[in-house]
């Protein structure tokens, strides 16, 4: 694959003056042609192809080079995946080293098969043309719902019925969340009588379905495909993979809530854009967002729901170090509405006029309910500013305060320490001292998982150093993170997962009878664990310090009494 003269023929036989021409509108210059890069902002041309070398490059960021990697480049895929493809376009076969075969590819079949089949029945059932025009009523193409391969699930059973007569297993079915089982044993599609979306993953492989009903009375209006081994709603953003292919060129990517938000936001010309799909931005979305693009504009629905939305999301996508930009949309409208109103034209120059500052469209939300002559609009104002700036750099923390201060007297003070993690603890003390203070951790940890209210209390009183294992710090870390991004009096799980990394190991904690029964620790209980905490870090100081001694003495006699003094430590320290 890697072979110099294969390269070295596709870079030579592809026509670069077509292929850039995909991507950039061109001009003829003497030998060359010129266009507006792709790769930066500008107002003048300079990025010059010359077709006598085969080259296209940019004469300011010397961004560029010859097919293959001008490919690679501006639709954002590896070397091998530009070369494969130009070798596709010429006729050149390419062979690929064997792959390892991956242990759900009989699943992605299914799904193929599943997309086609519902496509086939959106253009040759009596249903299906329903449907069908109601896709059209709402603004789509027929081009539009090939691109998009929206389909249409009947309402029989008819999929179960092809899937069993081509030979897949009914468990798959069942696994993939398209078939159910009803109390006779009868097996039935989930999907009936909706519109559907097929929802790839970031590979484009199809991984899930979401079914709209058409019609007004329908209390769901979308249901989507269950968590399966494949479809992990909190890691999958609708459109991803075409999204990345258009984003270097497009210099951003757009945000939006919802299928019909994405497929009119492309069809405005804005074709790097992504849904969330109704659910809250998780930290795992923003890094995948991250590895295709340094700016996402966020067009969320312009209704309160969908201001606070885009509000909770402005930290997840700076925490990935992202630019953000927000657009509000008037009218409590949402793209596709706001497209529907005022036109393509319209929404696209919003985005040469109206993008704000992050940080200024929260500061200008919670400005406008508060009356700061009541204390309590004080402390919630506090709040919020601390929530939207938490990772914000300091000079821009800093800006806000004295803004603040100027206009409304208020002393704000955004610079407050990050509960940051303790380096690991190097001394190795025997386990069973540990276990006392360890479970007296877990115990308040699992409380402030329901109730992260005592947390002030509990991040005065155990400081950086005295959480024990690393998933304890982390945990401490991100629930004090959680409180102060949210507020919240309890903590939202759906959206304490999007912050976190290790939604496995939480487990543990979740397992517990306390979590599950939702019990409260007592105060005098949540005192008590406070306590065992402390006492444990002071023994753990005391043995670090006979631990050294240990180390340097060569009295015999007192290494003996060292000897003594740490087991008698460690044995208090048991449970
Ligand atoms: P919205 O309620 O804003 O729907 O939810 P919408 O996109 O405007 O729907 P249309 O235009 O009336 O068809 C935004 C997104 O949230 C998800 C869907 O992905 C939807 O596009 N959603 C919404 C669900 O998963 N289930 C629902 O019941 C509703
Ligand atoms: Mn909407």
């Amino acid at each position: 694959m890697s072979d110099k003269a294969l390269i070295d023929r596709i870079n030579k036989e592809t026509d670069i003056v077509k292929l850039v021409s995909e991507f950039v509108s061109l001009e003829k210059r003497g030998k060359n042609y010129m266009g507006l890069c792709p790769f930066h902002d500008e107002k003048t041309p300079s990025f010059s192809v010359s077709p006598e070398k085969n080259l296209a490059v940019c004469m300011g960021c010397r961004k560029g080079g010859n097919p293959v990697t001008f490919l690679q480049l501006i639709k954002n895929v590896s070397y091998e995946d530009a070369i494969k493809e130009l070798a596709d376009r010429l006729g050149i076969e390419v062979k690929v080293e064997n792959k390892k075969k991956d242990p759900n590819e009989s699943l992605y079949n299914l799904m193929d098969e599943a997309t086609a089949f519902y496509q086939y029945a959106l253009k040759h059932t009596k249903k299906g043309q329903e449907a069908f025009q109601y896709l059209l009523d709402r603004g789509l193409t027929e081009e539009d719902i090939n691109h998009f391969q929206i389909g249409f699930a009947p309402h029989a059973d008819n999929l179960y019925k092809l899937l069993r007569s081509k030979g897949y297993p009914t468990t798959d079915m069942m696994k993939l969340g398209l078939v159910s089982q009803n109390e006779e044993g009868k097996y039935y599609d989930i999907f009936r009588s909706r519109v559907i979306f097929p929802i790839k993953d970031s590979l484009g492989r199809i991984v899930g379905f979401s079914g709209r009903t058409t019609k007004k009375t329908e209390p769901a209006k979308y249901i989507n495909s269950t968590e399966t081994p494949i479809f992990k709603k909190g890691e999958l953003l609708y459109h991803l993979s075409d999204a990345k292919l258009h984003s270097v060129k497009q210099g951003f990517v757009v945000l939006n809530e919802g299928f019909f938000d994405v497929i009119q936001t492309f069809k405005a010309g804005l074709k790097s854009v992504v849904a969330t799909m109704g659910t809250a931005l998780t930290k795992n979305h923003a890094q995948q967002l991250k590895k295709i693009t340094n700016h996402v504009v966020v067009v969320y629905d312009g209704d309160n729901a969908g201001i606070e939305a885009t509000l909770k999301s402005i930290p997840i996508l700076k925490d990935e170090k992202i630019n953000v930009s927000v657009l509000h949309l008037k009218d409590k409208l949402d793209p596709d509405e706001y497209i529907k109103k005022n036109g393509y034209e319209s929404y696209k120059s919003l985005f040469n006029d109206s993008l704000q500052d992050p940080y200024q469209f929260g500061y200008q939300i919670y400005l406008k309910d508060k009356d700061f002559k009541r204390s309590v609009d004080v402390e919630t104002f506090k709040k919020q500013m601390s929530a939207l700036l938490y990772k914000a750099d300091p000079a821009i923390k800093k800006q806000y305060e004295a803004d603040i201060y100027q206009k409304y007297h208020i002393q704000l003070n955004l610079g407050f320490v990050q509960y940051e993690l303790p380096p690991k603890k190097s001394v190795q003390v025997n386990k069973r001292v540990i276990t006392k203070a360890e479970n007296a951790i877990d115990l308040i940890l699992t409380d402030l998982l329901i109730h992260p209210k005592r947390l002030e209390q509990f991040v005065e009183k155990i400081g950086k150093d005295k959480l024990i294992t690393s998933l304890q710090q982390k945990l401490a870390s991100d629930i004090y993170k959680y409180y102060l991004t949210t507020n919240d009096d309890h903590v939202n799980l759906e959206y304490f997962y999007a912050m976190i990394d290790y939604p496995e190991a939480l487990k543990i904690y979740l397992d517990k009878e306390v979590y599950k029964r939702k019990l409260k620790l007592s105060d005098n209980d949540f005192n008590h664990c406070l306590e065992a905490i402390e006492e444990y870090h002071q023994n753990y100081l005391q043995v670090e310090t006979l631990m050294n001694e240990l180390r340097t003495t060569n009295d015999e006699q007192r290494k003996q009494e060292i000897a003594q003094k740490i087991l008698e430590i460690q044995k208090r320290g048991k449970v």
